[in-house]
């Protein structure tokens, strides 16, 4: 099976969760963003401000993949103020409907709290139910062996 994983990142964290992912389900790997320079203090401040504006950016998936070409996609992204972030919720509007076969969904987040009910909200932004997702706690966690454990349960 053909996968491509993608992944939004600000801190690598997301990245390397899903470089791991992409390791074990021989997939390959693009980097989507919007294009906004999030590093340090600043750069979460906008992250912040970018979670409450209305409008979703334009989004560049890096390598300009050919969608069509795979059998499977699996998104990384963040949770931002209590949900996934605005990047990843971009993404899966413009590209969504581009997406063949099944999507899946990868949440990497700090704290504990459940946010299994935004995921409904991304899925009516796919625009038809995600094939599985997973939340992967990022702090006080080995999130690497939760990547792993995932990836696992995949078909390869
Ligand atoms: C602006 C902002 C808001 C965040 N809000 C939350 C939150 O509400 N809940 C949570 O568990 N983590 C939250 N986080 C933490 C990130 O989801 C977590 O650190 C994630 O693993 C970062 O991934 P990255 O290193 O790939 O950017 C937030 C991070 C940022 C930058």
């Amino acid at each position: 099976m053909r996968t491509l994983c993608l992944y939004y990142t600000r801190t690598n964290t997301t990245k390397a969760v899903m470089e791991r992912i992409a390791e074990l389900l021989g997939a390959d790997t693009a980097e989507y963003t919007d294009g906004k320079e999030r590093s340090g203090v600043l750069g979460y401040i906008g992250a912040c401000f970018a979670s409450f504006g209305r409008k979703l950016p334009g989004i560049t998936v890096k390598g300009n993949p050919d969608f069509s070409t795979y059998d499977r996609v699996v998104i990384g992204m963040p949770i931002w103020a209590e949900g996934p972030c605005v990047v990843g919720k971009a993404l899966v509007s413009r590209y969504g409907a581009s997406f063949p076969g099944e999507v899946f969904f990868v949440i990497t987040q700090m704290g504990k709290a459940d946010y299994t009910k935004k995921v409904k909200a991304l899925d009516e932004l796919l625009g038809r139910p995600s094939a599985g997702h997973v939340f992967i706690r990022t702090k006080d966690n080995d999130y690497i062996k939760d990547a792993e454990a995932f990836a696992a349960g995949m078909t390869k």
